[in-house]
């Protein structure tokens, strides 16, 4: 028997993605992204995020159906996100999907955006393990997950305090005069830079930090001393060495993900580390987890960069996990939840 065709689309934030996978088999991943309208204003502007994808959603379906060589009618069912992201946004998205279920006489399932940034990596690197640590990584996101089945059984160990991972990072790009969305610019900046030129702190790593913490991560204190560290210099009449600041600052933060992802590993007894969200795109993330994690004898799987960042792909692939497990789908009548916890896998 074949496996069943998903299509699964994805308008959270910026990205409208539609994806389309069979089993764990990718067939098509289109993206339009509306970053650019974002960029002067130096940050995701709802409104303008919301009427990008009502532009580009069904040029990106038949793009998608085109690339995996699918009429509509031969999907079995569909995934959306339901959540969490941008309100408007994701009404788009929804409301798209509702109708091709409608219309298709197919089911649909309204997923988290969070679970879907973990059960993509099914598609490069097979069936997850269970159970798995997943750090996830991304804009508006920092967590650690025990997940026994990225379908139904998510569980938070810990969570940012304050700043995502990847707001860090848009933030500290922006005071060092680098483009938005940072991330990216910071990644290349710093492969030119001195990782150990400033000692900039990790945050919620002392022994009283643990204690309370152990798992919870922040990022608020270290993106102000790189605001404070780039004021210093620059009233000193220093050129701001941006290239060893984005090197420095970024290792504190992938030092620290990586102390408390390896020590959820062993606390928990879990031998695989699934790491996803727009940040696992980061080179230098990918290099420490991939030494630190042989260190200790953990499986490391991080998804290609280009499926690390928001796309339909991931959708489409906790999608089709549902189905392939069989679990329940949305009644048609669901609601979007931009503020959706991370432990609800799918709306009903
Ligand atoms: O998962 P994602 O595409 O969207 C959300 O769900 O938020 O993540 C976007 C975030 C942005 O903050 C972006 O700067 C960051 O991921 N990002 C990176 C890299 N590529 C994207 N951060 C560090 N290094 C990168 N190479
Ligand atoms: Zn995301």
């Amino acid at each position: 028997m074949t496996e069943p065709l998903v299509l699964g689309i994805e308008t959270s934030c910026d990205e409208t993605g539609v994806g389309i996978v069979r089993g764990t088999t990718l067939l098509a991943d289109a993206v339009a992204s509306s970053v650019d309208s974002h960029a002067r204003y130096g940050g995701v502007v709802p409104e303008i995020a919301s009427r990008a994808h009502l532009e580009s959603m069904i040029p990106t379906i038949e793009r998608a159906c085109k690339t995996a060589g699918i009429a509509l009618d031969d999907v079995d069912a569909l995934s959306v996100t339901a959540g969490p992201g941008l309100a408007g946004a994701l009404l788009v998205g929804v409301a798209s999907a509702k109708s091709l279920a409608l219309a298709l006489g197919k089911p649909i399932y309204g997923v988290n955006h969070l679970a879907a940034h973990v059960c993509v990596d099914q598609l490069e690197h097979g069936l997850l393990d269970q159970p798995s640590i997943a750090l996830l990584v991304s804009g508006g996101h920092s967590s650690l997950l025990l997940v026994p089945d990225v379908t139904q059984d998510v569980v938070q160990l810990g969570q940012t305090m304050d700043d995502a991972a990847g707001e860090a990072f848009d933030k500290v790009a922006r005071v060092l005069g680098l483009p938005f969305p940072g991330g990216p610019f910071v990644d290349a900046a710093a492969q030119e830079g001195d990782p150990t030129a400033i000692d900039f702190p990790r945050g919620l790593m002392t022994a009283k930090d643990l204690a309370k913490h152990r798992f919870d991560v922040s990022f608020s204190g270290l993106k102000t001393a790189v605001a404070r560290w780039v004021e210093r210099e620059t009233k000193a009449g220093n050129a701001v060495m941006v290239n060893d600041v984005a090197a420095s600052f970024q290792e504190a933060v992938v030092d620290v993900l990586m102390r408390k992802a390896i020590d959820a590993c062993l606390s928990q007894d879990v031998g695989t580390l699934v790491i996803g969200g727009g940040v696992a795109a980061n080179s230098r993330l990918r290099a420490v987890a991939t030494q630190r994690c042989a260190d200790h004898n953990i499986t490391l799987r991080i998804p290609s960069p280009k499926l690390c960042t928001d796309n339909g792909a991931m959708v489409a692939a906790l999608g089709s996990e549902l189905v392939r497990r069989g679990r329940e789908a949305s009644q048609l009548n669901f609601g979007t939840d931009s503020s959706m916890n991370v432990a609800k896998v799918v709306v009903r």
